[in-house]
């Protein structure tokens, strides 16, 4: 079990590492030493082995209650409180989770994280009058989308189970202490279990935000911790030279540095398109301040070589590319012989799907290096639970190094407050009067 990483061709060179060996030695160390900025917010670093074993288990617990309560688990949540559980399940399990006939553990449908009413409603049929329970996820409990969403599941709950049945069939995951979130497991006697104090949202994929869901689809969450407990190790020694994780960080900002402003995080299984979603949050909201940062986008391949594929090979040159590959395929399916043979695939009767793929990715990694497009490759042995859990540290640690690199601080997000302030005085909150005026003229003007 392992995850390598490579730089394809000459695009970093040796020498290139070598001449960033001590910028990233300093980063390092500020991380590790928590003196850099906003280390408040890295407790995350070391989670995968301080992480609170008593929780642990009562996740556990909780998780054989829901399975045997609920057909269905609402899993309530945004951004941070949201992207990596999905993430999990999509990589883990599989995109068709809950149209597995044969699986023997509850539906999970996401909501709260939009503020579509045809969404909701969709997911409000498709629930219908099944047994379910809730986990409500926020860290702040004001966040507008999962509030709205968590109103209506409370009352549905309620109206169904009152009140005291309802109580038993939420689980929050929010703040230690603070927030309305927490406020209201205390005087409504929810099970709560918590998002540390210093791991921001973005990072909180291994903590209980996402282990309940994953536990609850009957994912192995000990072989999760496993591989973040690998890969904490792995990528623990400050050398460059020796830390395939650091390359990476060191390669994304000497691409930066080289004009290419784009990173593109692509895959060759739909079973990652989730984590490509997961990577888009986890990269923007650590990288993209202060006027800098690397633009992270997310492309599904094969399928976006027939829509994006043109820009990459011939497009404007801004943006390098980093491959997700999965050496071993999760089940295998031949191309079959055809007496026809209209489309003149014979060549390949009996080949198996993924010797297939494989020849893409290979095919297309040389096309866009010869189209300018630096490519650099993080492969995987399979796809389940340790990896996800060593994948889910590397990216973290990367961006964690990468961020300390471009100078800014990767841990704080200042910049998602400007739409919700616009928001709010557009909806009429009270307090936000002025700025309603002001904006609605603009608006109209
Ligand atoms: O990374 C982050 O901190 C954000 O994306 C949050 O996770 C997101 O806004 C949800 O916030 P909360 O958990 O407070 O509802």
């Amino acid at each position: 079990m392992s995850i390598t990483f490579s730089v394809k061709g000459d695009a970093v060179t040796k020498q290139d590492f070598a001449a960033m060996a001590e910028e990233v030695k300093a980063c390092h160390t500020a991380l590790h030493e928590k003196t850099g900025k906003g280390n408040d917010f890295v407790g995350w670093v070391d989670w995968p082995v301080d992480y609170d074993k008593e929780e642990f288990a009562r996740i556990k617990k909780a998780a054989e209650k829901i399975q045997k309560q609920s057909e269905v688990l609402i899993v309530i949540g945004i951004g941070g409180s949201y992207l990596g559980t999905r993430t999990a399940l999509d990589f883990i399990k599989t995109p068709f989770y809950n149209e597995d006939k044969k699986k023997t553990t509850p539906d999970i449908y996401f909501v709260g994280n939009n503020i579509s009413s045809a969404y909701l409603s969709d997911i409000l049929g498709i629930l219908g009058d099944r047994d379910f329970s809730v986990n409500v996820i926020s860290k702040s409990g004001t966040t507008t989308e999962p509030a709205i969403a968590f109103r209506i599941f409370k009352q549905l709950l309620e109206n169904k189970y009152g009140k005291e049945g309802a109580a038993e069939r939420i689980y929050a995951t929010t703040d230690r202490a603070r927030g309305a979130l927490k406020t209201m497991c205390n005087t409504e006697g929810y099970e709560t279990f918590i998002i540390p104090d210093d791991i921001g949202g973005r990072f909180t994929v291994l903590t209980a935000v996402g282990m309940l869901a994953m536990a609850v689809a009957g994912v192995d969450i000990d072989k999760v911790m496993e591989g973040a407990q690998w890969a904490r190790e792995a990528y623990s020694n400050p050398d460059i030279m020796e830390n395939p994780c650091y390359q990476y960080a060191a390669a994304r900002n000497f691409f930066y540095r080289n004009g290419k402003t784009v990173e593109i995080l692509a895959n060759y299984e739909p079973h990652m398109v989730s984590f490509g979603e997961w990577y888009k949050q986890l990269y923007a909201e650590s990288e993209g301040k202060d006027g800098k940062g690397i633009f992270p986008v997310a492309a599904n391949f094969s399928t976006d070589l027939h829509s994006i594929g043109q820009f990459i090979q011939e497009g404007s040159r801004y943006f390098f590319e980093t491959v997700m590959w999965c050496k071993e395929p999760k089940s295998t399916v031949l191309v079959p012989f055809d007496a026809e043979d209209l489309d003149g695939l014979n060549f390949l009767k009996g080949k198996e799907m993924q010797f297939v793929n494989s020849k893409a990715f290979a095919g297309t990694m040389l096309a866009h290096m010869d189209g300018g497009v630096p490519n650099m490759v993080i492969e995987m042995d399979r796809m389940d639970a340790w990896h996800f859990g060593a994948l889910v540290y590397f990216f973290e640690k990367a961006v964690g190094i990468s961020g300390y690199m471009l100078d800014v601080n990767p841990f704080n997000q200042p910049g998602v407050e400007a739409y919700k302030k616009n928001m709010f005085a557009l909806l009429g909150k009270p307090g936000y009067e002025d700025m309603k005026e002001e904006l609605e003229k603009r608006l109209n003007g």
